[in-house]
């Protein structure tokens, strides 16, 4: 009935081996997931375009005229997020195609996060952000600020339809 010191060590490695292969496992599914988004949602890590006077965003710059372009078969959208509101406050886009999104804010801190989607961009005064993406689902998605900028945050969020 006694047991050998031996025994016991052979038991404390199993259930390290355990654990191991547990951890192993789990690492495996994050990384699983994480393609498995990559590949449904397209890439839609935020990056930087490049640096923008503030001052000039609702005058002079290319963001001054807030729009929808169709370049071919792609959208590029130039957006204002600013206190309190998103212009272009409407953004109509084709579903299937792929939606490239300039963000920039001549005042404070603002959030552009899409709803349904993985877009969450934190628009950031001097900054111009940027992010693509293809809708693959009609209808409309609320366009939310999450960043709190102020009184009206609460009002800035704005639509965007596709058909
Ligand atoms: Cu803009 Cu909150």
């Amino acid at each position: 009935m006694q047991e050998s010191p031996n025994d016991n060590h052979h038991i404390i490695e199993r259930y390290e081996r355990i654990w191991l292969i547990f951890g192993f496992l789990m690492i495996l599914l994050c990384l699983v997931l994480i393609a498995y988004t990559v590949l449904n949602q397209g890439n839609t890590i935020p990056q930087g375009a490049g640096r923008i006077d503030p001052t000039t965003v609702r005058t002079t710059s290319q963001f001054a005229n807030p729009r929808v372009e169709q370049v071919g078969g792609e959208f590029v959208v130039y957006v204002q997020a600013f206190s309190f509101g998103f212009l272009p406050s409407e953004v109509r886009v084709k579903r299937g195609s792929r939606v490239t999104f300039y963000v920039t804010s001549p005042d404070v801190i603002h959030g552009y996060y899409v709803e349904g989607t993985n877009i969450n961009l934190e628009v950031i005064p001097t900054e111009i952000a940027t992010v693509s993406y293809t809708f693959d689902r009609a209808g409309t998605y609320r366009i939310l600020c999450n960043q709190y900028c102020g009184i009206g945050h609460a009002q800035m969020d704005r639509i965007v339809v596709e058909e």
